[in-house]
C-alpha cells in the first residue's frame, strides 16, 4: 500500500530542439512516496516535502505532484485516498527538470500502486498538467524523457506525438547548476515570437543533424549539430559567465554546450566518462573566479 518512485533530472531543448528535444540523466532526481488509503473518499493530501527549503506549495492543487495524483485518480475513477510525500534532490528553478521529475514520479507511483494499465502517453499527459502548474505551459520536453528515459522527441503537441530516440552508448552529460535562479516563465517571456526564415533553416538543419547523429552514433556530427540560433542568444544574458563557461567546456573537449531547459543550469555533452570528468575542474574554476557557487554533476545519458 506504499510505494516510492524515483524520476530523474532531464535536460530539455538540447541546444537546437527548443520545446521538442530532451534527455534523461542517471542522477540526480526526485523521489515521490505514495501511500494508499482505501477509504473510498478519493482525498489527496501532501504530508511532507523535503529538500525544497520550504518553498514548494503543500496545497495539492498548487503542487505538481499533487496535481498529477489528483488527475490520475480522476481519470481512472479510483476512489482511494492518497498521501504524498516528496523528497526533492535537485534545486527548484534550476532548468534541470525539477518540477517534471516530481510530476512524473507521482504519476508513475500512482500506476505502480493502482496498476490501472494506463498507457505511457496518458501518464505523460497527466505529468504535463503538473508541469503546467509549475511553469505556466504544459511543455513536454522534460516530462517525456523523465517518464520514458533516454532521448525523446516531441514530434507534435497537437496531437501529442512522442518519439523515443536512441542514445549513443558513450554519451555523457556534465550538468552545471550555478547558484542563480531563473524562472521558466520569465525565461519564456523574453523569447521572440517570430523567427526569420534563415534562422529556421539553420535550426532545422541542426535538429536533423542531431537526430541523425543519435542513430549513427556519429559524435562529430552530434558536435556540429549542437547549436542554437533561436533561443541561446537571448537567454544566455540571464546566466552569468555563460560564454566563458561554454568556451572552456569546448576548449577542453566537450562535444557541445548549451542551456539546460530554460536555465540557469547548463549542460555539456561528452564522448565517454573520462572526457566528461575532464571538464569539471576548468568549469569549476570559471565559476570560482567570479565568485559564483554551484554544483556540477557528471552522469550518463540514459
Ligand atoms: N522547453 C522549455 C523551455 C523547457 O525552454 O522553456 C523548460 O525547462
Amino acid at each position: 500500500n506504499k510505494i516510492k518512485v524515483f524520476a530523474p533530472a532531464t535536460v530539455a531543448n538540447v541546444s537546437c530542439g527548443f520545446d521538442i528535444l530532451g534527455f534523461a540523466l542517471s542522477n540526480p532526481g526526485d523521489e515521490v512516496t505514495l501511500q494508499r488509503i482505501p477509504d473510498g473518499k478519493g482525498n489527496v493530501n501532501i504530508s511532507g516535502i523535503s529538500g525544497d527549503g520550504g518553498r514548494l506549495p503543500k496545497e495539492v492543487d498548487e503542487n505538481t505532484a499533487g496535481v498529477a495524483v489528483k488527475l490520475y485518480l480522476k481519470n481512472t475513477g479510483i476512489s482511494d485516498s492518497v498521501e504524498i510525500s516528496i523528497a526533492k534532490q535537485m534545486p527548484l528553478g534550476s532548468g534541470m527538470g525539477s518540477s517534471a521529475a516530481s510530476a512524473v514520479a507521482a504519476v508513475a507511483a500512482c500506476e505502480a500502486l493502482f496498476d490501472a494499465g494506463m498507457p505511457l502517453i496518458d501518464q505523460l499527459k497527466i505529468a504535463m498538467e503538473g508541469e503546467r502548474k509549475a511553469c505556466g505551459t504544459a511543455h513536454a520536453d522534460n516530462v517525456a524523457p523523465a517518464l520514458y528515459g533516454g532521448f525523446t522527441l516531441i514530434r507534435s503537441y497537437q496531437p501529442l506525438d512522442v518519439v523515443r530516440l536512441p542514445v549513443p552508448e558513450k554519451l555523457y552529460c556534465v550538468l552545471i547548476n550555478p547558484d542563480v535562479e531563473v524562472r521558466t516563465q520569465s525565461a519564456r517571456e523574453i523569447l521572440k515570437q517570430k523567427v526569420s526564415l534563415q534562422d529556421a533553416v539553420i535550426q532545422t538543419g541542426n535538429v536533423a543533424g542531431l537526430i541523425s547523429a543519435l542513430y549513427s552514433e556519429d559524435y562529430e556530427l552530434l558536435s556540429r549539430s549542437l547549436q542554437d540560433v533561436l533561443v541561446e542568444p537571448i537567454r544566455k544574458i540571464l546566466i552569468p559567465v555563460y560564454d566563458k563557461m561554454k568556451y572552456t567546456a569546448l576548449e577542453n573537449g566537450a562535444l557541445g554546450y548549451g542551456i539546460s531547459g530554460s536555465g540557469p543550469s547548463m549542460f555539456a555533452l561528452c564522448e565517454g566518462r573520462e572526457s566528461a570528468e575532464k571538464i569539471v575542474k576548468p568549469l569549476n574554476e570559471v565559476l570560482d573566479n567570479v565568485g559564483i557557487s554551484g554544483k556540477i554533476y557528471v552522469s550518463q545519458v540514459n
